[in-house]
């Protein structure tokens, strides 16, 4: 199988493929489309072979489970069983947008979706395609993200071609994702919020979106570290990997940086790849040097594809600039930080 890929940037297209994707995903296909986070492999959620196909093109463990995503109110209140306040400022503040909510599930959910567990991951998209195709299907569709197992996650619809092209009919292109990096997965249940995923809606602006001025200590991972992030099932150390060995390092001029190479055992002569954002090394003694500007969301939205770029440019290292220490990085900083974990 080889992959149709149709584009969505004009009426007339978008339409089309809106058509297209509805009545593949209506026959229980897969299909890859443009999120505002990733590119997401969606399919029925509420048909259990339409979902099993998702696990099947990922090479996805089963004990992984995957994000439901809905376009209105009515779908949220068919998948979850409950709906505490918490949720409700949280939505209010976020939806549409990049972020998930884990709620108590009901029984129609198929087993499948939420790997057998009680809770359910819920988000509402914000990218018109999605919300488009949701509304027109008439279910909500669950969707990982388009790539396979433990690889990195797709911000083009040419990054999902490359790992995925010969497993799945349908790509839809919608060009390059606003975000950049897959959404905030919040857990609702308790009496604060959770924080299983970091992403780009800060720490802070969840609590200040929840009522509350400080961030309560119960609420473990909230901070961005990794304390408490096993709770959500798919949050290993080693995930969202480029094939190249991934280092971040701080070096404040250029002899600092080779002496960090050399003390992690990269030879100079390797091909490597910087990708830095403060301290640009400019002397030409390294010859592959990209700039993310130094600032969240725009590194966010750029660090996807310069991680592919990196692996397609033949990298054996890659090397990232550290980043800030403060909550709009946090996400960042936890995807990088699994990038570069070896086990
Ligand atoms: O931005 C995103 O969230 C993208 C786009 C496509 O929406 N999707 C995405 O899906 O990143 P995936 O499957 O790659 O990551 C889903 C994460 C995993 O870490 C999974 O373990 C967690 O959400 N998750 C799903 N259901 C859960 C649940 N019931 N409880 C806790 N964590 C859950
Ligand atoms: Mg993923």
């Amino acid at each position: 199988m080889s992959a149709r890929i149709v584009c969505i940037h004009t009426p007339v297209l978008f339409d089309a493929a809106v058509e297209e994707a509805v009545d593949q995903l209506r026959r229980g296909e897969v299909v890859a489309v443009p999120t505002e986070t990733v590119y997401g492999l969606a399919a029925n959620a509420l048909d259990p072979r339409a979902v099993a196909r998702i696990f099947r093109v990922k090479g996805r463990p089963a004990h992984n489970p995957v994000i439901v995503h809905v376009a209105s109110h009515a779908m949220v209140l068919e998948c979850a069983a409950e709906w505490p306040p918490l949720a409700e400022s949280l939505a209010r503040a976020f939806w549409p947008g990049p972020l998930t909510l884990v709620l108590p599930r009901r029984p129609s959910v198929p087993d499948i979706v939420t790997a057998g567990g009680n809770t359910v991951a819920i988000r509402w998209p914000q990218h018109p395609f999605m919300q488009a195709i949701i509304l027109r299907c008439g279910f909500p569709l669950a969707a990982p993200s388009a790539n396979l197992s433990n690889r990195l996650s797709p911000t083009t619809a040419q990054h999902v071609a490359r790992q995925l092209g010969d497993r799945i009919p349908l790509i839809v292109d919608g060009g390059d994702c606003n975000v950049g990096i897959e959404s905030t997965v919040v857990d609702v249940t308790g009496r604060v919020p959770c924080v299983l995923r970091p992403g780009m809606i800060s720490s802070v602006a969840l609590f200040a979106a929840s009522g509350m001025d400080s961030i309560p200590a119960e609420s473990v991972g909230a901070t961005g570290n990794s304390s408490g992030l096993h709770r959500s099932p798919g949050m290993l150390a080693k995930h969202y990997s480029p094939r190249a060995r991934l280092l971040i390092l701080s070096w404040s001029d250029e002899t600092e940086l080779e002496q960090q190479l050399l003390k992690h055992g990269v030879r100079l002569d390797h091909n490597i790849q910087i990708l830095a954002h403060n301290h640009i090394p400019m002397s030409g003694r390294f010859a592959h040097v990209n700039v993310i500007p130094h600032d969240a969301e725009a590194f966010a939205r750029g660090l996807y594809g310069e991680l592919h770029r990196c692996d397609d440019a033949g990298a054996d290292w890659i090397v990232v600039e550290a980043l800030p220490n403060t909550p709009e990085w946090y996400g960042i900083s936890d995807r990088l930080t699994r990038a570069a974990a070896r086990e």
